[in-house]
C-alpha cells in the first residue's frame, strides 16, 4: 500500500485551520470589542504622569496642576483617584514646557535643526527580546512625549501583532510594499511610505507592519543588484520623507542577516543589541559582532561618513538571583565597559505573558501582578528606557557628551 505522503496542502490545512480558530477564538474573548485595538489604553495616575511621563517631583506636578491654568485635570476615579489618558498627559506636558516649568533636558520633542534618532535593534540569535525590547522601549518613549515609528522588518511580524496591526490578514501595506522593486507590467507598484504608516492605540506610536511578503524582498534584491540597482540606500531613502515628523524611529529586526536588515543598518544612526544571558548567546554575540562589523565595514565603503551616534549592548532575561548569571553579567561588564547598559532587561513574568495576553507592560493593570514583580520589571524597563533618552538626548547636544543622563 501506498504511504499517505503530506505536502504543501497539508501545511495549507494547517494553516486554514489555525487561522480560522485564532479568529473565533478572538472574537469570542474579546466581544463586543473584537479587536484590542479597539480598547483603547488605560489611564495613568497623577504618580506615574509624575515618575514615568516627566520625570518630575510628585509634589511639584500636583503643585503645577493645581496653580497653572487651563491644564487637563483627568477625571476622580472611585477611590478618589485622579486618572488621566495619556493624550491628556502630553497636553500637560506641552503646556509644563510652553509655561518654562520643563528643561530642555527632559523635554522630549526635536527642536528645530535637531535630527531623528534612528535606533536598530538587533542581534542575529533568535528569542534574545529583541521585539520585546523594541516594544516595551516604544511604549516608555512614547509615554515620555517622544513621537516614535516602529519599523517591523521581521516577516513574522511580532511587533505588528502586538499592537494589533496585521498586514497580512486586513490586506493595507507593510514595509515590503515601500521596498519592492517596480516592476514593468506587474500590476502591483511600490506605495509610498506615508501610506504604509498606521497609527496604533498607544499615542505616540506609529508602525509600519512587517509582513510576510518581506521575504520575497531578499529574493528580489538579489535579481536587482544583478542589474546593478544598489539596495542599501532603499530604508533610508524612503525614511527621509517622513522622518521629521518623529523623534526616534525603531526597527524590529529578524533573527538572521538579510538584505532588509542591511539596509536598515545603513539607515540607522544607532544601535542596540540585545543579548541574552547565557554562556552559548555570548559565544553567539562573538560570531555576531564579526559579522556586523565586516558588513559594516562595506557600508563604510559605500558611505566613509557613516557613523552611528551610540551602539550599546542589552543584557536581557536577566536573573541576578542565579548565581550563573550573576558571574556572567560581571564578566561581561569588565570585559565590554560602557558598551554595557547599566540597566538589564530583567526576566520576568509580566513579560513572559505578554506573549499570551498580547498586553506589553504599560498596558497591563499593576494590579494583575505582585507589587514587587511589578515594580522590579517597571524599574528595569523605565531604566532602559532613561539610559537610551540620556543617548538621544546627548546625540541632540542637550546634554554634554560626558555627563549622562543616569
Ligand atoms: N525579559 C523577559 N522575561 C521573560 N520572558 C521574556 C523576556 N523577554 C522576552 N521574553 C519572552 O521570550 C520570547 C522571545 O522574546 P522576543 O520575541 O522578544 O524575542 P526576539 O528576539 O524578538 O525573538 P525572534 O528572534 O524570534 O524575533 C517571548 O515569548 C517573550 O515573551
Ligand atoms: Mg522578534
Amino acid at each position: 500500500m501506498m504511504r499517505n505522503l503530506q505536502g504543501s496542502e497539508t501545511l495549507g490545512a494547517f494553516s486554514e485551520a489555525l487561522d480560522l480558530a485564532l479568529r473565533q477564538q478572538a472574537s469570542r474573548l474579546l466581544a463586543p470589542d473584537s479587536r484590542k485595538s479597539d480598547k483603547g489604553l488605560r489611564r495613568f495616575t497623577i504618580r506615574e504622569m509624575a515618575d514615568i511621563c516627566f520625570r518630575m517631583n510628585y509634589n511639584t506636578l500636583r503643585h503645577h496642576l493645581k496653580n497653572i491654568p487651563d491644564l487637563p485635570q483627568g477625571i476622580m476615579e472611585p477611590g478618589n483617584r485622579r486618572t488621566f489618558s495619556l493624550e491628556e498627559i502630553h497636553e500637560v506636558q506641552q503646556k509644563l514646557f510652553d509655561a518654562g516649568k520643563i528643561p530642555a533636558p527632559l523635554y522630549p520633542n526635536k527642536f528645530e535643526g535637531e535630527e531623528t534618532a534612528k535606533l536598530l535593534i538587533y542581534n542575529l540569535k533568535g528569542g534574545v527580546s529583541k521585539t520585546s525590547t523594541a516594544v516595551n522601549l516604544a511604549q516608555f518613549l512614547a509615554m515620555r512625549g517622544f513621537k516614535i515609528l516602529l519599523v517591523d522588518l521581521d516577516p513574522q511580524a511580532s511587533c505588528s501583532d502586538l499592537f494589533d496591526i496585521q498586514a497580512d490578514l486586513d490586506g493595507t501595506p507593510s514595509i515590503y510594499d515601500v521596498l519592492r522593486y517596480e516592476e514593468e507590467g506587474d500590476g502591483e507598484a511600490r506605495v509610498p511610505i506615508a501610506d504604509a504608516i498606521q497609527a496604533t492605540y498607544f499615542p505616540n506610536i506609529d508602525i509600519i507592519p512587517g509582513s510576510i511578503s518581506l521575504t520575497e524582498f531578499e529574493y528580489e534584491t538579489a535579481s536587482a543588484a544583478a542589474k546593478g540597482i544598489p539596495f542599501y540606500s532603499r530604508i533610508s531613502d524612503a525614511l527621509s520623507l517622513v522622518e521629521d515628523a518623529y523623534d526616534v524611529v525603531l526597527f524590529d529586526t529578524p533573527p538572521h542577516m538579510s538584505f532588509c536588515v542591511i539596509a536598515a543598518l545603513y539607515a540607522s544612526n544607532s544601535m542596540l543589541i540585545p543579548l541574552s544571558a547565557g554562556m552559548l548567546d555570548v559565544v553567539s554575540l562573538v560570531k555576531f559582532l564579526d559579522l556586523a562589523s565586516s558588513t559594516l565595514d562595506s557600508i563604510e565603503g559605500v558611505d566613509p561618513n557613516k557613523r552611528f551616534d551610540f551602539i550599546r549592548i542589552l543584557l536581557t532575561r536577566y536573573s541576578p538571583n542565579d548565581p550563573a548569571q550573576l558571574q556572567l553579567s560581571s564578566f561581561l561588564r569588565n570585559t565590554l565597559g560602557n558598551a554595557m547598559l547599566n540597566t538589564d532587561f530583567l526576566a520576568s513574568t509580566a513579560i513572559a505573558d505578554a506573549g499570551n495576553t498580547m498586553n506589553p507592560l504599560l498596558e497591563v493593570d499593576p494590579s494583575s501582578f505582585t507589587r514587587k514583580t511589578y515594580d522590579r520589571i517597571l524599574e528595569s524597563l523605565h531604566g532602559i528606557a532613561l539610559e537610551i533618552e540620556g543617548e538621544i538626548m546627548t546625540g541632540r547636544g542637550r546634554i554634554p557628551e560626558t555627563e549622562g543622563m543616569n
